[in-house]
């Protein structure tokens, strides 16, 4: 079978791109379909599996206007209009180099670029679309110019790619103010062939690692052919990896997940229980991905570095997100941020890169774990008071314990399976101390159960709890000198969930123990096998980071496991409580 050819085309008297005449073979079966088909051939995305970091860059026409990258659509920009801004685009201070030196300094793996998001402008020489780059007043091929950065220092580069296109009179639906746009005429079948040659030209010309696929949303994967766009791909590039958006996220068919600003509980996993492949695409402020000249808040790198901990520590990847300003410069707030979790790298890259989720189901304590090998690296986020660390149910024979930084080692004891490992007074990084424990053979630990202690208390703090959420993430997990709290609440569909066993019956009172101090009050609920079994509202502590544990009520709990839901339900001030924990003690024996 044969490919559609690429057809030539004159452009400004100069011929741009050819790829006519090219015969391009489907060989059935060989390499289409997933990776790893043939055992003979390492699998294709080992080097993505292992990268764990890469730099996500949202940069177009868009970044002139500075909100964001959906500024057509939420300023409704009528076509022509926006068409004129985009023959300004002018980025005059874009320096490739630099952008690559950046990403490098940052600890990142692998670079994904929009080449074309939903506005339809393209960053580069396309020879089937006039809304492109060498249209804009800058002339040049602004991808390509970082593609040979790339190259230069050998960092793999991606492109984002966006099905739904606002420019192309052939991409159906019209956005819903557009009433003067006609829809006479225009041929979505032709818009998906349109497609098909882009991307044929993208892979052909430029070699990218990865496809990035995004707004499949309005059309199901048949409407726009997303199995044989996916098949032609790999046949032009057979290492190429996709993501799941091509197939409008459909299980099973793109390479990995794409979790949107949020990190998933537990990590991905395929039916058949082994590991998914997955990467968190995440912005470092909160409103867009493109270049926002309005935006105030941004995410610190301390809660930065930790997300990329506990997304390697979960099995996944992360995709971290910049919007370079219109002239190409990239704002301090981005560069700071990015040196800051590369300083980090720097030091502990090796309990990072290339290491596997961990082997705990839980840590008691504010920490998370990665693996390499015979190596566990447990990166301690919170110093204990105690100065001391327990890792339970580890079931290998211990040979070396020492901090990642200095190599010092530690002195470590063991209780049945039970490893207690003595820490230094101070830790060597505020954000993230590594420990790396050495052990005999691949490490195991036995499955973490929470139970009721010797008293029959039992104690849920955040820390041992999953923190489930969506788009949109705001909550995390954070150090305040003694204790860790959920922080920056400020998002309902955030909230812990703890998976707990009682050996009997009982009666409980339910505690709770927050900070909170602003005025107003919180409200919240408590969620216990999926019924509420009680709401309540914010009570004063003595301070916004100094807990106070509040009684809400009493339940009764019958025997085996449970699962506890803390949900907030109204925010005050824009700020809900910050949660240390929940008890569940056994009522007095004088209650009824
Ligand atoms: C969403 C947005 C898009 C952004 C993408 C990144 O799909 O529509 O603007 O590029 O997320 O994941």
């Amino acid at each position: 079978m044969i490919l559609t050819k690429i057809v030539p085309q004159t452009i400004r008297g100069q011929k741009r791109y050819l790829v006519a005449g090219l015969l391009v073979f489907f060989i059935a079966g060989l390499t289409a379909g997933r990776a790893g088909a043939d055992p003979t051939r390492p699998d294709r995305r080992q080097w993505f599996r292992e990268a764990k970091f890469g730099l996500f860059i949202h940069w177009g026409v868009y970044s002139q206007i500075g909100r964001e990258e959906w500024a057509r659509e939420l300023l409704q920009i009528p076509l022509p209009e926006y068409q004129k801004i985009a023959l300004n685009f002018n980025p005059v201070n874009y320096d490739p180099e630099e952008w690559v030196r950046l990403a490098k300094e940052a600890g990142v793996k692998y670079i994904v670029i929009t080449s074309k998001h939903h506005d339809g402008f393209c960053i580069y020489d396309s020879a089937f679309s006039e809304f492109d780059s060498l249209k804009a007043k800058i002339q040049k091929d602004l991808l390509g110019m970082l593609v040979e950065a790339c190259r230069r220092e050998n960092m793999p580069i991606g492109f984002y790619y966006s099905i739904m296109d606002w420019n192309h009179p052939d991409y159906l639906p019209r956005r819903s103010w557009e009433k003067d746009r006609p829809v006479k005429g225009a041929d979505f079948k032709r818009y998906v062939s349109f497609m098909k040659s882009q991307l044929q030209e993208l892979v052909l010309k430029y070699q990218p690692a990865i496809l990035w696929f995004d707004g499949e949303w309005e059309h199901k994967n048949e409407d726009y052919d997303a199995v044989g766009i996916g098949q032609m791909l790999r046949q032009l590039k057979p290492d190429i990896i996709i993501n799941d958006r091509l197939f409008n996220r459909a299980p099973g068919l793109g390479d990995f997940g794409t979790p949107e600003n949020y990190v998933p509980a537990s990590g991905w996993r395929n039916e058949d229980g082994s590991l998914r492949l997955w990467e968190v695409c995440l912005t470092m402020n909160f409103n867009g991905w493109g270049y926002n000249h309005y935006e105030t808040e941004f995410r610190n790198a301390p809660q930065l570095i930790r997300q990329l901990i506990e997304i390697a520590g979960k099995g996944g990847n992360l995709l971290l997100n910049i919007g370079p300003r219109p002239d190409g410069k990239i704002q301090s707030e981005f560069v700071e941020r990015l040196r800051q979790i590369g300083a980090w790298l720097k030091v502990n890259g090796e309990a990072i890169y290339g290491c596997q989720p961990s082997v705990f189901e839980r840590l008691p304590f504010f920490g998370r774990c990665t693996v390499k090998e015979n190596r566990l690296y447990i990166h301690i986020m919170g110093w204990p008071v105690e100065k001391k660390i327990v890792l339970p149910g580890l079931k290998n024979k211990v040979q070396k314990v020492y901090l990642l930084a200095t190599g010092e080692k530690l002195s470590y004891s063991r209780r049945e399976k039970d490893l207690t490992i003595k820490l230094p007074e101070e830790p060597l990084d505020r954000v993230a101390t590594v420990v790396v424990v050495e052990v005999e053979g691949t490490p195991q630990a036995e499955p973490y159960k929470l139970a009721p202690g010797a008293d029959g208390i039992l104690e849920l703090p955040v820390y041992l709890a999953e923190i489930r959420s969506q788009m949109g993430q705001r909550a995390y997990l954070d150090y305040f000198y003694r204790t860790t709290m959920l922080t920056n609440w400020q998002n309902v569909n955030d909230y812990p969930e703890w998976e707990f066993e009682l050996p009997r019956a009982g009666r409980y009172e339910l505690l709770a123990s927050y900070a909170y101090q602003w005025g107003g009050k919180s409200s919240f609920l408590v969620e216990i096998d999926d019924k509420t079994i009680l709401r309540g509202q914010s009570e004063p502590s003595p301070s916004i980071y100094f807990p106070a544990t509040h009684s809400l009520g009493e339940l009764e709990l019958g025997a085996g496991k449970h699962v506890l839901r803390f949900k907030i339900t109204s925010i005050a001030n824009n700020n809900a409580l910050k949660l240390e924990k929940v008890i569940l003690k056994p009522a007095a024996a004088a209650s009824p």
